[in-house]
């Protein structure tokens, strides 16, 4: 992994443009068509992949409605959402706000609710189990009327509690945000948050009406915007939060190359730009991969990179406590090691779902899956502030990472004092040590126990943690 890749992955992030049906990859929609007997015109895996070969957004999206047919019931719903949860939380994603197309679903005759009920309790179950949040955002298919809309949005009124907003997708050329300006009155009376993909492959003149009309609070793409002086003054005036998506712009041919997308430049401006993966699935990369392909194309620096995972959680839809916790989180990643030393930490290490005190995710804690003295589900955190790590149980049974004591130099305190109610390691030798006595995660005793990590001196922690301190270096 290179010190780039270990920063993103050290970074918490937010994901705010992500369509659910375009996070389907091409072995769930197999499985799907074989669950569903639903025919699909690809004989493989492979002919699908093959035929993501698109030169606008028009060729992506005749085969993304072809995609989405394998999706019928409930559990199928919930595993397409549940696959793409797992995948970005394995890529330390705090926050996801996604969007899914029911007139994809309703125009099938599959049941709005079916396709509601699978999506919530895949969310529900991520933030249960991993405390990753979410809001969902229901798109209008902008390629059909106004009134088929408006009757999409009288089928989301009994579900308003699990719906955050609304959004408008699909095609963009031909199809202004000025078509859908009651719908999104109407969304906006009944407390929607509101979005709309503008300035994709659309002109400068679609973000105007998506904000002077639609009365949007954020715009999905924008980056024709660019092209319009007095635009991109708003946009930086009103810190409007544009949901950029690189790979989707390189594989939707909205540049020729990576080098060439304006990411940088959109910084530069003020803008408070953000990066998403859009259709992963279907564009080759999830948000982690859009954030390092993307700055190894176009040279971000560390500051650039923090700042867009920054502006994730600014431009959330999320109360402006947990958007300051968020950005508090990754003022501690950036300021508690040093960069090398971060960068070794997070190469092993992700993302551990609850803190050290047990009352929210402390900040700058990465745990390891490894099992620590044998116990099930344990693992190690790191505290970056205070050089010291801690074993603990992973509520998720499952981890996230490798072992590892991370880099030497934060964690080199030689005190070798028991504390009370703990017990000690003594190094043995180099990547090794021994615990002397005390109690593991399981709270038994132990004697003479081998640990592959080398600690010194360790105390009992709340909820049956064991902090431990590092004796490397
Ligand atoms: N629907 C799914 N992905 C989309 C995109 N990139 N643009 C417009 N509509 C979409
Ligand atoms: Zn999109």
């Amino acid at each position: 992994m290179t010190d780039l890749a270990r920063l993103v992955q050290a970074l918490p992030k937010a994901e705010l443009h992500l369509h659910l049906e375009g996070s389907l990859e091409p072995e769930l929609m197999f499985e799907l068509a074989r669950r569903n007997g639903i025919a699909i015109p690809y004989d493989s895996v492979e002919a699908i992949r093959a035929a993501y070969d698109f030169s606008n957004l028009q060729d992506f999206l005749d085969i993304y409605y072809v995609g989405m047919n394998v999706l019928v019931t409930e559990a199928d719903f919930f595993d397409l959402t549940w696959a793409y949860l797992s995948r970005v939380h394995d890529e330390n994603v705090r926050h996801v706000e996604v969007f899914f197309d029911p007139q994809g679903h309703t125009d099938r005759g599959i049941p709005f609710e079916t396709v509601l009920n699978g999506i919530s309790r895949a969310l529900d179950k991520a933030e249960a189990d991993w405390g990753l949040t979410s809001r969902l955002i229901l798109c209008f298919l902008r390629h059909l009327s106004e009134e088929a809309a408006i009757e999409t949005l009288e089928m989301a009124k009994p579900h308003l509690d699990r719906i955050h907003g609304v959004g408008l997708d699909s095609s963009e050329l031909g199809n202004p945000p000025s078509k859908f300006q009651r719908v999104f009155e109407a969304a906006g009376a009944l407390g929607l948050k509101r979005v709309a993909h503008a300035g994709e492959e659309g002109p400068p003149a679609y973000v105007h009406e998506a904000l002077d009309l639609l009365k949007v609070d954020r715009i999905d793409h924008g980056n024709r915007a660019l092209e319009d002086g007095t635009l991109v003054a708003r946009l930086g005036r009103e810190q409007m939060t544009l949901t950029v998506c690189p790979l989707s712009n390189l594989r939707l041919c909205g540049i020729k190359r990576l080098e060439d997308h304006p990411l940088k430049r959109m910084l530069a401006l003020g803008l408070r730009a953000t990066v998403n993966s859009d259709d992963p699935a279907y564009f080759g990369g999830y948000v982690n991969d859009n954030y390092i392909r993307t700055a190894a194309a176009i040279d971000l620096n560390a500051d650039e990179i923090i700042e867009l995972a920054k502006n994730s959680f600014r431009g959330a839809f999320l109360p402006a406590e947990e958007i300051e916790r968020h950005l508090a989180e990754i003022d501690a990643v950036v300021e508690g090691v040093s960069w090398r030393a971060r960068w070794a930490v997070a190469r092993r290490c992700a993302r551990y779902p609850f803190g050290i005190r047990g009352i929210r995710p402390a900040p700058n804690l990465y745990t390891a899956r490894k099992p620590v003295l044998g116990a099930e589900h344990a693992g190690i955190d790191f505290d970056f502030d205070h050089g010291i790590c801690v074993a603990g149980i992973d509520r998720s049974g499952r981890g996230a990472g490798q072992s590892g004591a991370g880099d030497p130099r934060p964690y080199s305190h030689p005190g070798h004092a028991a504390r009370s109610g703990g017990g000690r390691f003594e190094r043995r030798r180099a990547g090794r040590c021994q615990l002397r006595a005390g109690y593991d995660v399981r709270r038994e005793h132990v004697r003479r126990k081998s640990h592959p990590i080398p600690v010194s001196g360790c105390q009992s922690g709340p909820r049956g943690f064991l902090q431990c301190r590092s004796d490397r270096g």
